[in-house]
């Protein structure tokens, strides 16, 4: 096990009508003026949105909206919400929806205090200094785990460009978990929600670290939950136990907790924030495309072997066969594949429309053009990543 440092000091407020209590909250953590940031029309198709204002305003809040965040979310929307904080003075920005809400609030916290784009921050061009405006957010999406992590991703659709940034200071004040909330999402975007979490499960699982017998068991757990609940909720879209379950493996697998002490890989997020940045697709389906396809790719890699054999058996109660590493290996890739389709996610680029034409520039940015490789559980290079890309098709 490797050194580390970990510090998560995000009040997580989990459970039934917990989002009543939100401007009780605000209050208690120093708000006065708030900049209540949203997406499109769900949390008011919901009633969520009015139970908000409500708490608000019987805790004396002041507040302004700035609603319009939109799935891989724009830097235009996050420059707007930089205005309005240095206009209005806002002391604290509240979230309420799923990943790309909370990650805009994110960059708009850290923004307003820049002196200069806030893009600078997002594509690492400047660092993030030690000053934000403090974010909190009401969750309905279990996917990013945005509502712990300390970064966050937003797009420049002008030049299809995704980036995210972080910093120890990014992780929310506190996040309202009532699972009830995430009853409303489409199958679909459940489905894209269990894969993410479930990808950064593995981004951290899929290690060359020895000795993390404590991290590996309690990612595993996660994967496990998660593989058993997903074709609940996706039958029965109101079955709280589930939905319960989904929510904190989504915060879970995303804290760090399950990455402390050892090297991790995020390969696929890299490659996957490729593809949402050019295409525009959700970021789960990036992930079940990429995910299967690099695990079988690594198959034919022995010294992978190892680790893929271990999450097949203890994750998908695949019978190991010591005399064909590669064949148990494979077999909990197959079942990975038929949860994923079964849920009704995509498998293959064709399946969402994405052709070759921008394979090349998508491992030439993933690589540097060439010069260095991607990943650390296997180091793919330029050329493994178009042989990857090209079996993905
Ligand atoms: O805009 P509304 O109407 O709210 O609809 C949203 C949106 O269209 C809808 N939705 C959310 N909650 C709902 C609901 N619909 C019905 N009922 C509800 N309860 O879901 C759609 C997708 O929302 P979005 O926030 O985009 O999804 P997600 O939470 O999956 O976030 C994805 C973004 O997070 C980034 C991704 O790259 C992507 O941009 N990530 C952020 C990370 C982080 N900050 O730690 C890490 C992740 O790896 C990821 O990269
Ligand atoms: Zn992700």
């Amino acid at each position: 096990m490797n050194n580390f440092d970990f510090q998560c000091s995000t009040k997580m407020i989990f459970g039934k009508d917990t989002e009543l209590r939100v401007g009780e909250e605000l209050r208690k953590h120093g708000a006065t003026r708030v900049l209540f940031v949203y997406g499109g029309s769900s949390i008011k198709k919901s009633g969520l949105y009015d139970r908000v204002i409500k708490s608000m305003t019987d805790a004396g809040l002041v507040y302004d909206e700035l609603p319009g965040v939109v799935p891989n979310p724009r830097v235009s929307l996050v420059r707007k919400g930089i205005e309005i904080c240095r206009e209005k003075n806002v002391d604290f920005l509240l979230a309420a929806g799923g990943g790309s809400t909370i990650d805009t609030c994110k960059s708009i916290s850290f923004g307003v205090y820049y002196n200069g784009d806030v893009w600078d921050l997002i594509s690492g061009k400047a660092m993030p200094g030690d000053q934000r405006i403090p974010v909190a957010d009401i969750l309905t999406l279990p996917a990013a785990g945005s509502e712990e992590s300390d970064s966050c991703v937003v797009s420049d659709e002008t030049i299809s460009v995704k980036a995210g940034f972080g910093s120890p200071l990014m992780r929310p004040v506190f996040s309202i978990m009532n699972p009830e909330l995430t009853y409303t999402l489409p199958a679909f975007q459940t489905a894209c929600g269990c894969m993410d979490m479930m990808s950064h499960a593995m981004e951290r699982y899929f290690s060359r670290t020895e000795n993390v017998e404590m991290t590996d068991r309690v990612t595993e757990a996660i994967l496990v939950t998660v593989i058993h609940n997903l074709p609940i909720v996706l039958e029965k879209p109101d079955d709280y136990a589930a939905r319960a379950e989904i929510m904190m493996c989504g915060t879970w697998a995303q804290n760090d907790m399950t990455g402390c002490g050892r090297e991790q890989d995020w390969f696929n997020h890299v490659l996957e924030h490729q593809i949402s940045g050019y295409y525009d697709i959700a970021h789960g389906a990036g992930l079940a495309i990429s995910t299967p396809a690099w695990m079988e790719y690594l198959c034919e890699k022995p010294e992978c072997l190892p680790k893929l054999t271990q999450y097949a058996v203890r994750v998908w109660n695949v019978e190991m066969n010591f005399e064909n590493l590669k064949e148990t290996a494979m077999e909990g890739v197959r079942r990975l594949r038929r949860l994923l389709r079964d849920a009704g996610l995509p498998q293959s680029l064709h399946e969402v429309g994405i052709g070759n034409e921008k394979f090349e520039e998508m491992a030439d940015h993933m690589t540097c053009d060439g010069t260095v490789t991607c990943g650390n559980f296997y180091k793919m290079t330029k050329q493994d990543i178009l042989e990857l890309l090209n079996r993905m098709e």
